[in-house]
Formats: C-alpha cells, sequence, structure tokens
C-alpha cells in the first residue's frame, strides 16, 4: 500500500490524476479488517494512555474544580483555563464513550451533493457530525440522524455575531434544536471564545441535546500522535472524529470527505467546498495555513485500503 501511495503522492497537490487515483482505489472491493483494527486501536490506545475514553468530554471527574485545562492552539492570548465552581456544576459528572457497532463521519465537502447517502449514513448506530452542519434541506444526501455534533466556537462570529445581542443567541438555540445528542463545543483551542462557551454552557435551555466542551488534552494527544506520524498541522475535525470514531466503533463509515477542487468522473466536476455554503475553495490556503487535508486524506484512503474504515464517495444505492 505504502508503494502505491508514495506514487500518487508524488502527483502535485490539487492535481486531476490525483483524484482519479484515489477514486480508483476507493472503488476496489472492499471488506473490514479485524485484525488491522485492533492493531490500529492498540498503537492509539498505546500513545493515548488508558484513560483515553474518560478524557473526550470535560466532565467533573477529569476535571476537579481548580484543574487548569490549557487552551490548544500557541496563538491563544491565555495559556490556561482555572476550572471555577460555577464552571464546574454545568459540566457533566461523568461521560465515558463507550463501544458502538456502525458509526457514520460525516465531512463537510460538496462530494456529498446528489449522493442520495441520507438513508445509509442514518442507518449507523452513532453519526458525528462536523461545524454544525446544517440537517434540512440536506437529508436525502447527508442524513438527519446525529448524535455528536462539533461546534467550532469561531461559528458563534461567523452565523451568530458574537452573540453581541439577545437576539443572536436566541438564534443560536433555536438553530441547535435540530441536532441530538451532543453538541461538542472546541472550547480550548483558543481563549477568544471562552466568553461565548461560558454564556452556552450557562444558557443552554434546549432539550433536544446536551451542549458539552472538549477536552484538551485529548485533542492535543491526538495531534501529537498523528505528528510523530508526519502531520505537522493540527488535525482537521473531520480526521479527528475518524480517529475516535475507529478507536470505538466496530465499523466506521466515512462521506463527505473530499478536500480537492476536482471531482473526475462525475457531473458535479467542481464540488464546492461545503455542501451548505457558497464558501470558496482555497485549496492552498486550507491545506498550508490550517489542516494539512491532503495528507489527511491520503491517510484516510490507506485507513480504507487496510479495511479499518470505509470512505463512501460515491452515490449510494
Ligand atoms: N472536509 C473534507 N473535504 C472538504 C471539506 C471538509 O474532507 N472539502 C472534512 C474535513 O475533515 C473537515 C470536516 O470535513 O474537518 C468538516 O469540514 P469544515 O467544517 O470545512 O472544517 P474546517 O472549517 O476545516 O474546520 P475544522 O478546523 O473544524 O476542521
Amino acid at each position: 500500500i505504502s508503494m502505491v501511495m508514495n506514487r500518487i503522492w508524488a502527483f502535485r497537490e490539487n492535481s486531476a490524476e490525483k483524484t482519479f487515483l484515489y477514486k480508483k482505489l476507493l472503488q476496489e472491493k472492499h471488506t473490514f479488517n479485524k485484525t488491522n483494527i485492533d492493531l490500529f486501536r492498540k498503537d492509539i490506545g498505546a500513545d493515548l494512555g488508558r484513560n483515553f475514553s474518560k478524557v473526550f468530554i470535560v466532565d467533573q471527574q477529569n476535571s476537579p474544580l481548580g484543574t487548569k485545562l490549557r487552551y490548544n492552539l500557541k496563538s491563544s492570548k491565555k495559556k490556561y483555563f482555572t476550572v471555577t465552581e460555577d464552571f464546574h456544576k454545568r459540566i457533566p459528572k461523568r461521560s465515558k464513550f463507550g463501544n458502538v457497532r456502525r458509526c457514520s463521519v460525516i465531512g463537510n465537502s460538496g462530494i456529498i451533493l446528489g449522493s442520495n447517502c441520507g438513508k445509509e449514513i442514518d442507518e449507523a448506530d452513532f453519526v458525528f457530525r462536523c461545524n454544525a452542519a446544517p440537517i434540512p434541506p440536506f437529508t436525502a444526501d447527508a442524513g438527519k440522524k446525529s448524535n455528536l455534533t462539533s461546534f467550532n466556537p469561531s461559528i458563534f462570529t461567523n452565523r451568530y455575531n458574537h452573540l453581541k445581542k439577545e437576539e443572536n443567541f436566541t438564534q443560536f438555540l433555536e438553530d441547535m434544536r435540530v441536532y441530538n445528542g451532543y453538541i461538542w463545543g472546541a472550547c480550548f483551542s483558543t481563549s477568544g471564545y471562552i466568553k461565548e462557551c461560558l454564556r452556552t454552557l450557562q444558557n443552554y435551555n434546549i432539550t433536544e441535546n446536551v451542549f458539552v466542551i472538549g477536552h484538551p488534552d485529548h485533542f492535543r494527544n491526538h495531534m501529537i500522535f498523528w505528528e510523530k506520524r508526519g502531520l505537522s498541522k493540527r488535525p482537521s475535525t473531520g480526521f479527528y472524529f475518524t480517529n475516535m470514531a475507529i478507536y470505538h466503533c466496530d465499523e466506521v463509515h466515512l462521506y463527505g470527505f473530499w478536500p480537492f477542487p476536482h471531482m473526475v468522473d462525475s457531473t458535479i466536476k467542481k464540488p464546492p467546498y461545503h455542501y451548505f455554503d457558497d464558501m470558496k475553495f482555497d485549496f492552498e490556503i486550507k491545506n498550508r495555513d490550517v489542516h494539512i487535508m491532503d495528507m489527511e486524506f491520503s491517510i484516510l484512503v490507506q485507513l480504507h485500503l487496510l479495511g479499518i474504515i470505509k470512505m463512501h464517495i460515491g452515490e449510494c444505492d
């Protein structure tokens, strides 16, 4: 596998040849390989420690009063957040991520449009979604089930005017009603959004789901795990959730992962960067400044070929 991947890797980052070869590889017959899944889990487990599944979410047990939670980004103005009494009483008593049979992880690429994969996605026992991607009107292609939905606090800025006005907060709550399970706030990436996160924690009065906060150590350990294996930039949420899913789900199915400007052999020649908005696809910036999605994708394809995950890039039956 690594020889084939190295040859593909040699193509220009955003070349159509590269995406064509990826597509060919992903079209080959696929079966899940329990031995490889166990090996991968052992590898992550060895690096991340035995408490791995207990520190995914900030809770009263892993973050007692006075705990210093470290912000993950170097650009963060403050280094730590100290757990206060008010914060402590609003986080879950205990959180543990158990084992699940089948999981779907939904990336936000426009490749999912027209796929008709919604039904198949929802057949999973657990569905991971990224960055509060809207549910309607995309259910036919992207499904509607949600068990864990990430919420990058920059969304407070982009969609809810920094929560400056009461009506912004009301709108935010209204929009969140569409999700079930957990809304997983990446609140400890930088100190810049902690105010909005705390306000949310204090006033999250909807019943459809629970707002929880991602534990920064969990993400950081993950980042280090992949740094050691050559991924020099912060993992993207979709890549992070895929790792999480491999660890906890017997079968991991990925949809909507395609960080490329080319879609060979398809009616959608240039898939939009997101399936739900008109965000411009700046491949260079995405891959150099924030994440290395190009490299992440190459890792995901390898995991697919090893039978550890199954990637879906075409239409569903
Ligand atoms: N993704 C992808 N191809 C795209 C867009 C997104 O594979 N064209 C995957 C990435 O793994 C990404 C996830 O889908 O993390 C969610 O997409 P998006 O909301 O665009 O993520 P980012 O804005 O990059 O933010 P984050 O830092 O949360 O990953």
